[in-house]
């Protein structure tokens, strides 16, 4: 198959980890003989820097030109504590999201049998767990008209959403929830918002398309408790764009890392890949951000593309890695492998699986060289 890939790295790690990535996706075009290419593009605070604006045109042109967007990671401490900044990283991935028409986001969250400890959740709570989560993106709150009063004493930000929006996300996550364990939880506050009402009803009158799928609802609260207490009996998980942004974020608890979730935005025209995390500042540059996520990510993209054997190879390679401890310190403390270490092990497990060097047992007893 024959893919033009943009690559966004933006702020902070972001750039570390798509490199990241990047290596992976290449291993899998040589190993199963596809063409891919890659363009890089800025974008963030990067990019406020250079052109005093987070999406230069060149780089929307180029998402929309291209076949899928792999995304880094956005935001800046110097903007994050200046609430008068009126130009923001954030409003260039925000704005990209909403130009390239990119409404749902599938945020997986999973647990690893090794990591089951690294989790400050209990290991019999967790074990099993395998969500996934879908976040509409283009909408509500995020979206709606903004203010500010001209004596600055009051602010708005107006929450809207159309039954159109709703339906569009909920026939996806209806389909995700068909080929998994057939469970769909409306996640909501229609018990306060009049939105979350009209999601109730839409998504209600949905699931009659939907007769195999078991329909529940939870409010907003309720599920972010339910997410720590017993968040093995979620199977889909259907939600507005700020309950789910708050809700991956908790999930990702039960992973054992933030540095380990990915994320797969999609429209009905254009596709981007991008981990859950944000840009980590105080890692950047020193080696010891997780690459996982992004990896992870890539898998995503090769999925939406129908490589799902390709996929599936770098879910394996990943797997491999943690269970070999080939870890970076967010879920190995003692580990001595930089983001860009564990990069090249994953790298190396898809372009020659079956070498010897990459052998468990000599990882484990740290004899191994990656380089
Ligand atoms: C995410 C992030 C973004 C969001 C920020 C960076 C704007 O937190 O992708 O979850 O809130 O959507
Ligand atoms: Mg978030």
């Amino acid at each position: 198959m024959k893919m033009k890939i943009a690559v966004l790295p933006g702020d902070g790690i972001g750039p570390e980890i798509t490199q990241q990535s990047v290596k992976v996706l290449q291993a899998i075009a040589e190993r199963f003989d596809h063409e891919f290419s890659f363009e890089e593009a800025i974008v963030g605070a990067a990019a406020i820097d250079l052109m005093g604006n987070p999406l230069p045109e060149a780089t929307l042109d180029l998402c929309k030109k291209s076949d899928a967007v792999l995304f880094g990671a956005i935001g800046d401490p110097k903007y994050d504590n200046d609430p008068e900044a009126k130009i923001r990283p954030e409003q260039g991935l925000l704005r990209l999201r909403k130009e390239l028409g990119l409404f749902a986001n599938i945020r997986p969250v999973k647990t690893y049998q090794k990591l089951l400890d690294q989790s400050p959740l209990r290991p019999e709570r967790i074990a099993g767990a395998d969500i996934e989560i879908f976040r509409e993106l283009t909408g509500g709150i995020y979206f709606g008209e903004k203010s500010t009063a001209e004596d600055g004493k009051s602010a708005t930000d107006v929450c809207t959403y159309s039954v159109e929006e709703i339906e569009r996300i909920a026939h996806l996550a209806f389909k995700a929830a068909q080929k998994r364990r057939k469970k769909l939880t409306l996640v909501d506050k229609a018990n306060v918002l009049e939105t979350s009402r009209l999601w109730r009803k839409t998504v209600t009158n949905l699931s009659k398309e939907y007769k195999d799928v078991e329909l529940d609802f939870l409010f907003i609260d309720n599920a972010a408790m339910q997410m720590i207490l017993n968040p093995t009996q979620f199977d889909v998980i259907l939600t507005e764009n700020m309950f789910g942004d708050i809700l991956s974020d908790e999930a990702s608890v039960i992973g054992g890392s933030i540095g380990l979730l990915a994320s797969a935005s999609v429209g009905n025209e254009n596709a981007m890949f991008e981990p859950i995390h944000g840009s980590y500042p105080q890692a950047t540059g020193k080696g010891i951000a997780n690459p996982i996520a992004s990896i992870l990510s890539a898998a995503m993209l090769l999925d939406h593309f129908n490589m799902t054997e390709e996929a599936e190879a770098v879910r394996k390679a990943v797997e491999i890695s943690i269970n070999s401890n080939v870890c970076t310190p967010d879920i190995n403390k003692n580990s001595e492998y930089s983001t860009k270490k564990v990069g090249e092990f994953i790298e190396l497990n898809i372009t020659d699986p079956d070498n010897h060097i990459v052998n468990n047992e000599n990882v484990s007893l740290g004899q191994m060289t990656i380089i």
